[in-house]
């Protein structure tokens, strides 16, 4: 069980908590759900202990562990896959590495006997001799084969490093699991898998995603942020949209009828008040109307960004031609004598199980890698522009604020207005536009993303999994922006 008790949390005049109070109990799996920069992420963070929040504080039932999925891919670099498993539980890895060191001692004295009966004890209590055989099912589950086991982290690519992060957060049956966003990098079979994973874990499970289908399976609960505040839901998503919906449309409803009682008091205050025999009623019906508290919708901060592409120009006849293209990444191959040729208002989805093909061929037509053979050859009237899965590198400079960082993509003529206006279509207004980078959440990088793709002017869109991160909203915005895009997008999904 883990308490929030009258959480509050502001960046500057941005108020993103006030008043939270949740009890989270075992046996439930709740959904954290909320709009791109409204504040999940820093929420788990407060209750991992990560994040010291302004007001308010956390409290877990004794010895109750909490596991939280590492949003630091580089963080196990050095450790063996394996290891990273393990070190999920920390006290267990503590415990077994120096029982391992203790055995591999080739003085063993007494005192190391009297040590090593120590340790295996509590080894035997954290169920220790178990631990490899529950890290290969996590592993395996997740699709990281045996030979994989003792490689190095910084072997590994980033999708695998997920996978292996997120066999560290399940291992050792921990009191209260913490997930941010664990299905963004996961194919359907292994988020299947987590989605089965989850159904027969017994305690206490808070998830933080978008995807609406994963929320309905595993999720009992619902705990939705939004207007400051966190509310939850007993139900799965489906549930938490239909009465939120009725929600909405009650409350204004109501505020109509009060604003329509509003008009009518006036008007009649208007017409009898300086009309002798009526003013008494005038007097009575002004003191209703102060009565009368109209409340204002709270402005939600669900919104849709306004996403366009506007080519600078139209594309010519010949826009991508790619003529017999081969490549390996570390001595697989990728590709072979791959031929396509890219017609004038094509859109082409590129599907498939392996992520690491696809983002191959469209770095190497973004021309940031170079093919081993074969040749692609773009249009001269085509530009393209590159939407990237890792947006990582991106994002060095934590120095730049919005504005700054998006300059760098702008042509030098270009005045702060002109910038200010691609990042207020994606939601970064007034003071929002002055944040550093540092600070954005994954949601809000990728809109910086998307604003310098806007911006670029290019007529064929190069589009590799724009949707993770993204709130429903601005799904549904880029959706519209890619239909009604006139001219040429590859892209994967
Ligand atoms: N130090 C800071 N100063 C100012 N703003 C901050 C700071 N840290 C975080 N923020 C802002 O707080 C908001 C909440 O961030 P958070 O990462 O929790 O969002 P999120 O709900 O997880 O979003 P996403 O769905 O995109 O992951 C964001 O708008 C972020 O830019
Ligand atoms: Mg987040």
């Amino acid at each position: 069980m883990i308490t929030a008790s009258n959480i509050a949390l502001s960046y500057g005049k941005r108020v993103i908590f006030k008043d939270v109070n949740i009890k989270f109990t075992p046996g439930n799996c709740y959904g954290l759900i909320g709009a791109n920069g409204s504040g999940k992420s820093t929420f788990l963070k407060i209750l991992a202990g990560q994040l010291e929040p302004d007001r308010g504080e956390i409290t877990k039932g004794r010895g109750e562990r909490i596991a939280v999925l590492s949003q630091d891919q580089f963080a196990f670099d050095e450790h063996t896959v394996f290891n990273t498993v393990i070190i999920g539980h920390k006290k267990l890895y503590k415990v077994m590495t120096e029982r391992e060191a203790l055995y591999s001692k080739t003085d063993f004295t007494e005192e190391d006997g009297i040590r090593s009966g120590e340790l295996e004890a509590k080894f035997g209590e954290m169920n220790g001799y178990e631990a490899e055989a529950e890290a290969a099912v996590l592993l395996n589950g997740l699709g990281i084969p045996e030979e994989m086991r003792q490689k190095k982290m910084k072997e590994l690519d980033g999708s695998d490093k997920v996978r292996v992060l997120l066999a560290q957060a399940l291992f050792g049956n921990p009191d209260i699991l913490l997930l941010d966003e664990p299905s963004n990098q996961l194919d359907l079979k292994t988020i299947t898998w987590l989605e089965e994973f989850l159904s027969r874990f017994q305690n206490t499970v808070i998830i933080v995603s978008h995807d609406r289908h994963f929320l309905n399976q595993v999720c009992t609960h619902v705990a939705d942020i939004d207007y400051g505040k966190i509310q939850v839901y007993a139900g799965n998503y489906d549930f938490w949209y239909q009465a939120s919906q009725l929600h909405f449309h009650q409350k204004e409803a109501e505020g109509k009828k009060a604003r329509a009682k509003a008009e009518e008091l006036k008007e009649f205050i208007r017409r009898f008040s300086s009309n002798a025999s009526k003013a008494k009623q005038a007097t009575s019906r002004k003191k209703l109307l102060e009565k009368l508290t109209i409340e204002n919708m709270p402005i939600s901060s669900r919104k849709y960004p306004y996403i366009v592409f506007k080519p600078e120009r139209p594309c010519g006849d010949i826009v991508l031609e790619i003529n017999g293209l081969s490549k390996k990444i570390d001595g697989v191959s990728m590709f072979e004598d791959l031929t396509l040729t890219v017609n004038k208002g094509d859109k082409i989805a590129f599907v498939g199980d392996n992520s690491l093909i696809k983002t191959t061929l469209f770095q190497i037509l973004a021309g940031e890698l170079e093919p081993d053979k074969g040749s692609f050859r773009w249009g001269v009237t085509i530009t393209n522009a590159y939407f990237p899965k890792e947006n990582n590198e991106y994002f060095n400079n934590e120095e730049l604020d919005l504005i700054g960082w998006l300059r760098q993509f702008a042509p030098p003529r270009e005045d702060e207005s002109f910038i200010r206006g691609f990042l207020g279509k994606m939601l970064f207004s007034g003071e929002e536009a002055l944040k550093k980078t540092s600070v954005l959440s994954g949601g809000e990088r990728v809109r910086c993303m998307l604003s310098r793709m806007m911006l670029s002017g290019a007529n064929a869109l190069i589009l590799d999994e724009p949707t993770n991160h993204l709130d429903l909203e601005t799904i549904t915005s880029l959706n519209n922006a890619l239909t009604a895009f006139p001219e040429v997008a590859l892209f994967t999904s």
